[in-house]
């Protein structure tokens, strides 16, 4: 049979796109089983994140190539350079969390990073604002999404690594001592776990406040760590035989008007029984393990409260007064008068080590992981 010219070459080019998409697919499928998750093929569609796979302790994460997220209505896409480490990346990691994401996903709740993209709808930001944000998880990649309710422009002053060990905690921290504790200077404010992320800050924030800081840490070097921030009395609360007792006698008998209490377990309940009438006992976290069931009578004999603090439902059902919050603290840090303390910048190869250091309440102050 003789074919024209025409067909013969219409036929060719069937045959030519048939297997020039033959060839898309091997390649694809290639890059998938190497794990190289087509980036060859979509160059630019990828980033480097530090990746949970399924639940597990800090070295059950991976550090690989992952699909970049894509921008939806109402985020922002954040070209992140600096995450701040919180102890709820331990729980997050384990499941252990009050959110639990879905997998894969990559832990890190807080950044500091650039605008690369706006989604539909969101004002009041362009594209290359420097910012920080809570993102609850998804810090530890090169891209993270953002809701921009979390998320606040950075002064220029605040460098990438103090900008990232900034909003958790001085955040939780302000809402608690002002919004929740109204912490006066007259008053007497005991921070307990004083030496951490949001410890630190506490302390900070007490003596900006002008009130007299008690601060209680597990040892010595934390204690003096406690100092530097301007701690005007030092408890270890490992060591000392009666806390109660401690604090007692550094009120003269008083007792403390605000506590400020990020750690829980064996530690809440001496405390609250050394506090002044009408003290607030803030409940801040439980890195100590258990959360602790105080006496109801207690808050009734000594007319006292236990007040609880929510950051992050402040921030949804609050946010004038969120934001309001976090211009004082970047105010207050333009002016010296807060310093966020980074004891440790880790590389995104590192982030393992930091995450156990954390785990391992080895951790002064802050740490970040530097997203290169
Ligand atoms: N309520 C809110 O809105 C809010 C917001 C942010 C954070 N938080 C909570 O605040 C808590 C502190 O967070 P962070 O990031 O500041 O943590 P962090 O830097 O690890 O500080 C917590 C401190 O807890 C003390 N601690 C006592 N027992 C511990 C144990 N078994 N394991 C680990 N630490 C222990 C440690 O000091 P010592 O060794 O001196 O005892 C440590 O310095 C967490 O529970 C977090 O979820 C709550």
């Amino acid at each position: 049979m003789n074919l024209p010219y025409s067909a013969i070459h219409a036929k060719y080019r069937l045959i030519k796109k048939a297997l020039m998409n033959f060839t898309i697919i091997c390649r694809q499928k290639l890059n998938k089983h190497l794990d190289l998750s087509y980036c060859n093929l979509n160059k630019g569609l990828k980033m480097k994140a530090l990746v949970c796979e399924q639940f597990g302790p800090p070295e059950s994460l991976v550090i690989k190539e992952v699909k970049k997220p894509i921008i939806s209505k109402g985020k922002l896409l954040i070209k992140v350079s600096a995450c701040g480490i919180n102890f709820p990346d331990t729980l997050i990691i384990e499941g252990l969390y009050q959110f639990k994401p879905e997998m894969p996903f990559s832990p890190g709740a807080e950044v500091c990073g650039i605008v690369a993209e706006i989604g539909e709808q969101v004002t009041g930001f362009k594209i290359g604002d420097r910012v920080v944000s809570g993102v609850t998880w998804g810090g530890m990649a090169e891209y993270a999404l953002a809701e921009p309710l979390f998320t606040f422009k950075v002064p220029e002053s605040i460098g990438d690594e103090a900008a990232a060990a900034t909003l958790m905690t001085y955040g939780t921290s302000m809402h608690g001592l002002l919004d929740r504790a109204m912490l006066s200077y007259s008053d007497t404010l005991l921070v307990l776990g004083a030496s951490g992320g949001v410890g630190t800050s506490a302390i900070q924030i007490g003596k900006a406040m002008g009130s007299k800081v008690i601060a209680a840490a597990s040892t010595e070097e934390k204690l003096t760590w406690c100092k530097e921030q301007g701690a005007d009395h030092l408890i270890n609360y490992e060591t000392i035989p009666d806390l109660k007792n401690a604090i007692k006698e550094l009120t003269n008998g008083k007792g403390v008007d605000v506590i400020y209490d990020p750690v829980g377990g064996k530690f809440s309940e001496p405390a609250f029984r050394a506090i002044a009438r009408g003290g607030r006992h803030l409940v801040v976290g439980f890195t100590n393990g258990d959360i602790p069931k105080i006496p109801f009578n207690l808050p009734l004999l000594k007319s006292a409260s236990i007040v609880g603090v929510f950051w992050g439902s402040f921030i949804r059902n609050e946010p004038e007064n969120n934001e309001r919050n976090i211009r004082s603290i970047f105010n207050l840090i333009s002016k010296r008068k807060l310093t966020p303390k980074v004891s440790k910048v880790y590389p995104l190869k590192e982030a393992v080590k930091a995450l156990n250091a954390m785990k391992n309440r080895e951790v002064l102050g802050k740490i970040v992981v530097k997203i290169d």
